[in-house]
């Protein structure tokens, strides 16, 4: 099965980010053709500043290989190193229905709010169809928040076919099951948009402070409480081991804790649990090269991919 998914590299890389979405592509690299990719077209409707855009795209790159992305299983490479895709892009907005992108949610919610919407925002779901379709992909592991462009993109497919014969294969979107729903310091759902984020890679005292800033509810420390519903226990488990978490719901349902306590055995986890990756990202820092050359490498081969089914959709539409 091939693979594929892509991220924005609109800002570092937090705790939901890597729970949500990464982790699972690291789990389907082992046993399928996985291509991932940080997608900096997407990111361009929103990062305006070419310094900050590229920093973004390098720390992107380090903390995917940090973080377990094995170069040699899977291909990982930069959106805009494939023009294929932006070709590709064209001929699925040659016939792509005006009222399939205005249901969007991305371009939706701000028309909405009378907010200025480019027209990269609009199209911004056919440019990701694209990313599918150029690869022949038939998984795209994404978030809940990505289902509909995954329609779109099956509809666009789909009419392409219907029109100019089977050129497409049809892409499934894979939500995975048990896939976290990551709460911030706030309770909120984790989010760059709500300055609620933990970092993966930042300096580990700043790391702690924010830990030991997550809010917490005011009920007195003797009160037994439900550690399902409490999201610094939500947090505590995506690190600790069974028989640590075993623990610490006991220590709930006792009652008589202090939160500090909880979130001192978080602050203690999550930097157990990310050491390896830091210095795989440390020992990365220190050779660019090697990073360009397995950018480079893995833009070759997606090139190629991209370029044999980009030949298939011009024959199909009468350009060859
Ligand atoms: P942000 O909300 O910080 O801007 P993005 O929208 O760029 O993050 O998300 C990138 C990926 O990470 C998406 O696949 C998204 O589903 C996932 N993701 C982001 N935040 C969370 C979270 N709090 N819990 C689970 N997954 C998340
Ligand atoms: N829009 C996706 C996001 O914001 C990123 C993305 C771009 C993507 N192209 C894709 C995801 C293709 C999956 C497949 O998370």
């Amino acid at each position: 099965m091939r693979v594929l998914s892509g991220i924005q590299p609109t800002g570092r890389f937090h705790w939901g980010n890597y729970f949500g979405a990464i982790k699972q592509y690291i789990d389907l690299q082992d046993a399928h053709d996985g291509y991932y990719f940080i997608a900096d077209l997407h990111a361009l409707t929103t990062i305006r500043e070419p310094d900050v855009l590229r920093g973004y795209v390098r720390d992107a790159a380090l903390d995917l290989l940090a973080l377990g992305l094995n170069p040699e299983r899977a291909t990982l490479f930069v959106q805009s190193d494939i023009p294929e895709v932006s070709q590709l892009c064209w001929l699925l907005m040659t016939g792509a229905p005006l009222g399939l992108l205005e249901r969007c949610h991305a371009y939706k919610d701000k028309a909405s709010k009378g907010l200025r919407a480019d027209v990269g925002l609009f199209t911004y779901p056919i440019l990701m169809a694209a990313d599918i379709l150029a690869y022949d992909s038939n998984w795209v592991p994404v978030g809940e928040d990505q289902v509909q462009h995954i329609e779109v993109c099956r509809d666009l497919a789909r009419s392409f076919n219907a029109h100019f014969g089977e050129v497409f294969i049809m892409p499934e979107a894979k939500i995975v099951p048990g896939a976290a729903k990551v709460p911030g310091t706030d309770g909120e759902k984790m989010s760059k948009s709500y300055d609620n984020t933990l970092a993966l890679f930042g300096d580990p005292k700043e790391l702690r402070k924010r830990i030991m800033r997550i809010s917490t509810d005011s009920r007195p420390m003797e009160d037994a409480k439900d550690p399902e519903t409490d999201h610094l226990f939500q947090l505590y488990r995506l690190f600790a081991s069974e028989e640590q978490i075993g623990e610490v719901r006991a220590i709930y349902w006792k009652g008589g804790f202090g939160y500090g306590d909880i979130k001192k055995r978080l602050a203690d986890a999550a930097e157990i649990y990310l050491e390896p990756a830091r210095k795989r990202r440390l020992d990365l820092e220190n050779n660019p090269a090697r990073v360009q050359e397995i950018l480079s490498q893995g833009a070759a081969k997606a090139r190629e991919a991209a370029g044999n089914v980009l030949q298939r959709v011009q024959k199909a539409c009468g350009l060859r």
